[in-house]
């Protein structure tokens, strides 16, 4: 079947590296979403689930994708946020993040999920940005659906960074619940349809002072004043936090960038990806100081079809390019201009619902 949307789900935890991930989804020609689950993680689910309707409200898109509410806990551990990075609410930093309107979908999501899987035909990829408890969970519960996706593309792990645990030997949404990781790392049909993203990639994808200018642009709309808002915050953190100092790792679009290649969208020239494919352990003992920490058990020929796809490098400056592309399609379509001091204008919602 030739492609020329890439199916796709994306669970996220937003997260201000979550919200360029929507943005790339939402807004990319390569890319049709069929939904989002907002799962805990980087804030309480409540927080993430607001922060997913509030930025597809910003898009102008309430009406046109669907948000569920994801995985509302991690299967044994006890709920961590990181507050210290995105706030208490999940995506601080700005007062133009403007109210959700639309309804809120009453659907599990793991319903909403097995529909879309059904519906892609065997094409769609599920994107995880967060912990991997939604992803997990759906396969414990739909076994059947795992032959029916074709690859999870998860943002998470770290083999020579961490940034969890005393001795950063670990990365957060695999270590806020490295069971579902497990989960999936160990099964022999899932684990060789994951496209891992680790901190070794994400930490090249650095949102510096000249990216944050370009986002900014030289007439800002509010939209680009949001996201630049966003961009500082999230700078500001991150250089406390974990002394980053030309600028925040932006971890999560770049979930999206191998599938071009993948799917045959793009030619490797451009994307210029490069992989190892490993079979992983995941620590799980929450006794461990390496708690959540990635070990790799084997290692494959990267030219096979066996084990996790684990993605060490691309082309920083053509994802970049992307971001920009999809902020200028945003812009077109985008109801945040009509927002004074954070809230939609009655007429305006008023015409959103009645979309
Ligand atoms: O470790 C980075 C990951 O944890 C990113 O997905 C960030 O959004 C948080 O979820
Ligand atoms: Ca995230």
């Amino acid at each position: 079947m030739t492609i020329t949307k890439i199916p796709i789900w994306l669970d996220c935890d937003p997260g201000h590296d979550d919200a360029v991930a929507l943005l790339l989804g939402c807004f990319h020609p390569a890319f049709k979403i069929y939904g989002i689950s907002a799962c805990y993680g980087n804030s309480s689910p409540e927080h993430t689930h607001y922060n997913a309707r509030s930025l597809l409200t910003a898009f102008g898109k309430a009406n046109d994708i669907p948000v569920y509410l994801g995985a509302q806990k991690p299967w044994v551990r006890k709920p961590i946020y990181a507050p210290d990075i995105h706030g208490d609410t999940g995506l601080d930093g700005t007062d133009l993040l403007p109210k959700p309107v639309g309804e809120i979908n009453e659907k599990s999501y793991i319903e909403a999920v097995e529909e879309a899987v059904e519906d892609a035909d065997g094409e769609i990829t599920f994107i995880s940005t967060g912990a991997l408890t939604s992803i997990a969970t759906i396969l414990r519960e739909r076994q059947h659906l795992k032959s029916k996706i074709k690859y999870i593309s998860i943002m998470g792990g770290g083999f020579s960074v961490g940034n969890i645990n005393n001795n950063k030997s670990a990365e957060f949404n695999i270590w806020v619940d490295p069971h579902a990781a497990n989960f999936l790392f160990s099964d022999r049909e899932i684990k060789d349809k994951c496209v891992l993203t680790p901190l070794d990639l994400t930490h090249k994808a650095i949102a510096t002072n000249t990216v944050m200018e370009t986002i900014l642009g030289s007439n800002p709309s509010n939209l680009r004043r949001m996201y630049y808002e966003l961009f500082q915050f999230f700078s500001n953190s991150y250089k406390n936090a974990q002394g980053f100092e030309k600028g925040p790792p932006v971890h999560d679009p770049i979930t999206l960038i191998p599938l071009l290649e993948l799917y045959g969208l793009e030619s490797p020239s451009n994307i210029k990806y490069s992989y190892k494919r490993y079979d992983l352990d995941v620590i799980y003992d929450e006794k461990s100081d390496d708690l959540g920490k990635l070990i790799i058990s084997h290692e494959y020929p990267d030219c096979g079809c066996t084990g996790v796809m684990v993605g060490f490098d691309l082309n920083i400056e053509y994802f970049w390019e992307q971001i920009y592309f999809v902020l200028n399609e945003a812009e077109k379509s985008s109801t945040i201009e009509l927002i004074d001091s954070g809230k939609l204008s009655t007429s305006k919602i008023d015409e959103l619902k009645n979309n």
